[in-house]
């Protein structure tokens, strides 16, 4: 499949797909890497990959809408598949997910429904949790509630801090994301309702 990455900032995430899918580990292809940031270190990391790249300043549009138009044009012009949010650090209007329906993912650094939205390794410092993680889910019109794909789940340490936590479950971002790419390339998830159904699990 032809998959499209969207990050605003340094790109990890985006690395480790890069990386797995030029280990030949997934059937995908990133054919295109978009930016609302021009120096997001994420277009640096497509670029020295050799993936194209476009950078689209939402501060040029009057409104959500015409900034996600614009997008949708970028990722239909490139006949992309799968969108992928990689710390793309804008919400999606109507128009963007009606234009990709079931086809966008995001990744989010806690166990959702468990602190949505900003700061989130920080917010369960504070909350006193004893374990965190993170969610691949594909994006509804909410802030980070759409039907989840996969979890991974970290222990919280007692001697934790926002960095030694966001490290921990950064590793398990990298794990995750290709493998939720993955499964939806081989045509194995199906959503029903708020549920994703994954054929075969165990393979
Ligand atoms: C990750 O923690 C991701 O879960 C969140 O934003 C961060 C992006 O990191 N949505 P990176 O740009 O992929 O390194």
């Amino acid at each position: 499949i032809r998959i499209a990455v969207l990050a605003s900032g340094r790109g990890s995430n985006l690395q480790s797909i890069i990386e797995e899918s030029q280990a030949g580990r997934l059937d995908a292809e990133i054919v295109l890497v978009a930016s609302n940031k021009a120096d997001a270190g994420a277009l640096e990391r497509a670029g020295e990959a050799g993936i194209a790249t476009c950078a689209i300043d939402h501060r040029q549009f009057k409104n959500r809408e015409d900034f996600d138009r614009e997008m949708v044009a970028a990722l239909r012009e490139a006949r992309v598949d799968l969108v992928i949010l990689a710390g793309f650090m804008r919400l999606l209007s109507n128009v963007f997910i009606e234009a990709f329906p079931h086809r966008i993912m995001n990744i989010h650094p806690s166990l959702l429904p468990a602190f949505p939205g900003l700061d989130v390794q920080r917010k369960a410092l504070e909350y006193g949790a004893r374990f965190s993680g993170c969610t691949v889910h594909f994006v509804d019109g909410g802030l980070d509630t759409g039907p989840i794909i996969i979890q991974a789940v970290v222990p919280i340490h007692e001697d934790d801090n926002e960095e030694s936590l966001s490290a921990r479950i950064l590793e398990q971002e990298h794990r995750i994301y290709p493998r939720a790419i993955q499964l939806f390339a081989e045509d194995r998830l199906r959503i029903e309702g708020r549920r994703v159904r994954i054929l075969n699990p165990d393979r």
